[in-house]
């Protein structure tokens, strides 16, 4: 039987649709909303469209937002100091930098200047170390978004092999973590694991996130499995040149032999803003106090 679809988009709908109402609380409460800075370096089209809905998304969910659109000849120097002033600024709990950085920027530098209170990416190695170790801490978007589709299947992960293809630091190494955290039995693959397809084929929930267009076809998949495909590949354009887009995932072969299976796109894109809108409306409950958030700090 052909698999359930995992609706990101609506799940992602659904997600901000919990944290406008959160907002409403929130200033209700303290009277001023959460605050979001968003700071981009130079005209990377991409990165332009990305920073372009993350602020759209603030004002729709009622949260502030400011932007710093950096030329590219910024200096480290410079953008450090705009990191400092924000870290210090009390209308903004989140700060996020886009990524990638023009190549004479040192993006650990900057990553770890920016305040681990205000790592709504939680890319910062304190965030991370807290994370690892179980202590309050935010946690990568696009993982966040990707545990949440899980769940939403309504299929128990405590107990469960899981295995993430993929190892980055951004999605790989985080939602091996996240799925571990939740109690399944890990298995980290690579470019270079040995027999790729069978390590695979063991994992009740198989997360794909290595970036290479349709790699894990039929039999890389477990009858049953859940499959998460996070990757977002471009292979070609239309006549219009709209983008075309594939996943790691061969989709039609996959969902042939899966219970659930995420599509690419509306699959984990949606979800990686959504859950940057939650850490961000996280950020501004614990620094703002604890108390009436409902959210994990208590
Ligand atoms: N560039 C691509 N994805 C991301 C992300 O999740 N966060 C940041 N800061 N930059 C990105």
């Amino acid at each position: 039987m052909a698999a359930s679809i995992i609706d990101g988009r609506a799940i992602a709908k659904k997600v901000r649709a919990e944290v406008a109402e959160e907002v409403e609380r929130f200033k209700k409460v303290h009277g001023y909303p959460p605050g979001l800075a968003v700071i981009i370096v130079g005209d990377d089209p991409a990165s332009r469209v990305y920073v372009g809905s993350k602020k759209r998304m603030c004002e729709a969910l009622g949260i502030y937002s400011e932007e710093y659109a950096l030329p590219a000849s910024t200096t480290q120097e410079e953008l450090i100091g705009t990191i400092r002033n924000l870290n210090n600024n009390k209308k903004i709990h989140g700060i996020l930098v886009q990524l990638p950085l023009p190549d004479h920027l040192d993006e650990g530098e900057v990553l770890e200047t920016i305040d681990p209170r205000k790592d709504v990416d939680g890319f910062h190695p304190i965030s991370v170390g807290n994370f690892v170790v179980g202590k309050e801490a935010f946690v990568p978007c696009t993982p966040l978004g990707v545990l949440r589709l899980i769940k939403e299947t309504g299929i128990e992960i405590k107990g469960k092999k899981a295995v993430v293809v993929g190892r980055s630091n951004i999605v790989g190494k985080p939602a091996a973590m996240l799925l571990l955290a939740n109690h399944a039995t890990v298995t980290i693959c690579h470019s270079r694991t040995e027999g790729l397809p069978g390590v695979c084929r063991e994992a009740d929930i198989l997360v794909a996130a290595i970036g290479r267009p349709e790699m894990l076809d039929g039999s890389y998949i477990k009858p049953g499995a859940v499959v998460i495909d996070v990757g977002v590949n471009e292979v070609g354009r239309t006549e219009e040149g709209k983008r075309i887009l594939v996943g790691d995932v061969k989709f039609d072969e996959a969902k042939e032999i899966a219970s659930h299976i995420t599509p690419v796109p509306g699959g984990v894109g949606p979800m990686t803003i959504a859950m940057l809108m939650r850490n961000t409306m996280d950020a501004a409950w614990r620094q703002a106090g604890k108390g009436g958030c409902g959210c994990s700090c208590k």
